[in-house]
C-alpha cells in the first residue's frame, strides 16, 4: 500500500485547518473521509442518470435503478452474502439494529424472553432494547467486560445456559477497539438455539466480513465509516429470516398491492426500503467498495495494525496516558485514553489549535465508560490513509496539552 498515493484520492486530507495547518484527521471511527472516486460517482449519477427508481420505464428511471440495484450487488459480494435480496439499504447500522429490534424481535419475543448483550455497546444497540423491553417486558442481561477490555466468555457462557432468544454484540468496540471473537460467539449461541445480531459499524470499514462463515443470523453497518456517504447503511439478514419478518415501515416500493383496507408486502429485499431511498449514497457506497475492495481488505488491516502498534507505543511513552483496550493484536484501529488531570475535552480543544481531531466524550459508549469510573476518554482512531507522522503529531500535540495544564 502507498500511502502517499492513497492519501491523494481523498481531497479533504489537503485542505489546511483554520489556521493554516494541516488537518490530522484521527477521526475515522466516528466517520471517515471520503475518496474523490465516491463523490465521483455520487456526481455522476446526478448529473447524468438523475431519476427516480423502480417506478419508471424511461432511460434515467432505468439508468437510475440500474446504479441502485447495481451497487447492492456490489456490497452483497463485498460480505460475501448469498443473495444481494440478503442486503437490506436502511440509513445507517442504528436503523439496521432498529429495523431487527421493531421487526424480528417485537414479533418474536414474548415477555420474560432474554436478550444478551455487552456492556461494550453502543448506544445503538442498547437503546433499542431497553424501548422493547419497556413495551414487551423483555430481560436484558450483559456479557461483562474484563479490566483488559475483553469480553469475559466465562460470563458469556452462564448468559446462553439461561438460552437467551437473541445474542446482539458488536463485532468491534468503537471505543476499546476489541475485536471479539465473533465466529465463535456466534457458533455458541446458536448451540442453544439463539439468533445473533452483529453490530458491525466498525468492522466492516477495517476487516474482511464474510457473513456466510460467520453464520451471522444479521449484520449491521454503515457506509459513512468505509469511505462512502452518509445517510445508507446495511442490515445484512439469512433470507428465511428476513422472509419471515414483517415490514419495518410502510409506504411506496415495499408493497406488492395496496387497496383501500389492506396491502400485499413486496418481496425481498423490498419489503423492508419504504418510500424513495437513497439513491446517489447507494451508488456512493458502491463505488465505496469498489475502492475499498482495490486497495484490498487484508491490505488495509495490516496498515492499520502497523499505525496503532506505533501509536500505542507512543502513547504508552506519554507519562499520565493511561490507554483503554486490549493489546494491540486484540485490536483494531482505536486508541481512546486520559491524561491524568486533563478533561478529554481540553485535550481535544488543545489538539485542535494544531489542526489535530481526535474525539472526545463518551463515544455513545457511555456504559462502557461508567464501568471503567471515568466519564469521557480521548480517542484517535485510524484508517487506510492514517500515517505514523501524524501519530508523532498526536503525540508531540499532547506534550503540550501537558506543558499548558503544568
Ligand atoms: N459511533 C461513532 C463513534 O464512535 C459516532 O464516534
Amino acid at each position: 500500500m502507498n500511502i502517499s498515493v492513497i492519501r491523494k484520492d481523498f481531497p479533504i486530507l489537503e485542505r489546511k485547518a483554520n489556521n493554516g495547518k494541516d488537518i490530522v484527521y484521527l477521526d475515522s471511527t466516528a466517520t471517515s473521509q471520503k475518496p474523490q472516486q465516491v463523490i465521483e460517482a455520487m456526481n455522476i449519477y446526478y448529473q447524468q442518470s438523475n431519476a427516480n427508481i423502480h417506478r419508471g420505464v424511461h432511460t434515467l428511471a432505468e439508468e437510475a435503478t440500474a446504479m441502485y440495484e447495481g451497487a447492492r450487488e456490489k456490497i452483497a459480494k463485498f460480505i460475501n452474502a448469498k443473495s444481494s435480496r440478503e442486503v437490506i439499504y436502511t440509513r445507517n447500522t442504528t436503523e439496521s439494529i432498529n429495523l431487527v429490534a421493531y421487526s424480528w424481535a417485537r414479533t418474536n419475543l414474548k415477555a420474560g424472553d432474554l436478550v444478551v448483550l455487552t456492556e461494550m455497546e453502543h448506544h445503538s444497540n442498547l437503546v433499542p432494547w431497553h424501548m422493547l423491553q419497556a413495551e414487551k417486558n423483555i430481560e436484558i442481561d450483559f456479557i461483562s467486560v474484563t479490566d483488559d477490555g475483553l469480553l469475559d466468555l466465562d460470563s458469556y457462557k452462564t448468559l446462553l445456559d439461561r438460552s437467551p432468544k437473541l445474542v446482539s454484540f458488536t463485532h468491534m468496540s468503537n471505543v476499546l477497539g476489541t475485536i471479539n471473537p465473533v465466529r465463535e460467539m456466534i457458533e455458541m449461541a446458536h448451540q442453544v438455539g439463539a439468533i445473533v445480531l452483529i453490530d458491525g459499524a466498525q468492522s466492516a470499514p477495517h476487516l474482511k466480513v464474510d457473513v456466510q462463515k460467520l453464520d451471522a443470523d444479521f449484520y449491521a453497518f454503515s457506509a459513512h465509516k468505509m469511505c462512502g456517504p452518509t445517510g445508507i447503511g446495511i442490515l445484512y439478514g439469512k433470507s428465511a429470516l428476513l422472509e419471515s419478518m414483517p415490514p419495518f415501515l410502510g409506504g411506496g416500493d415495499m408493497i406488492k398491492e395496496v387497496k383501500l383496507r389492506s396491502f400485499r408486502a413486496n418481496t425481498l429485499p423490498h419489503k423492508f426500503e419504504a418510500g424513495t431511498p437513497a439513491i446517489a449514497e447507494a451508488v456512493g457506497f458502491g463505488a465505496a467498495v469498489d475502492y475499498l475492495s482495490s486497495i484490498g481488505m487484508d491490505n488495509i488491516a495490516k496498515h492499520e495494525h502497523e499505525i496503532t502498534e506505533y501509536a500505542l507505543e507512543r502513547l504508552e511513552e506519554i507519562q499520565g496516558v493511561k490507554l483503554f483496550g486490549p493489546s494491540v493484536d486484540k485490536k483494531g484501529g482505536v486508541a481512546a485514553f486520559t491524561l491524568d488531570g486533563i478533561h478529554p475535552h481540553d485535550v481535544a480543544q488543545i489538539l485542535d489549535q494544531d489542526g489535530i481531531a481526535v474525539r472526545a466524550g463518551h463515544h455513545c459508549a457511555q456504559p462502557l465508560h461508567e464501568k471503567f469510573g471515568i466519564p469521557a476518554t480521548s480517542r484517535a482512531s485510524f484508517y487506510l490513509y492514517s500515517t505514523k507522522e501524524e501519530v508523532d503529531l498526536l503525540v508531540k500535540g499532547l506534550y503540550k496539552v501537558k506543558e499548558m495544564f503544568k
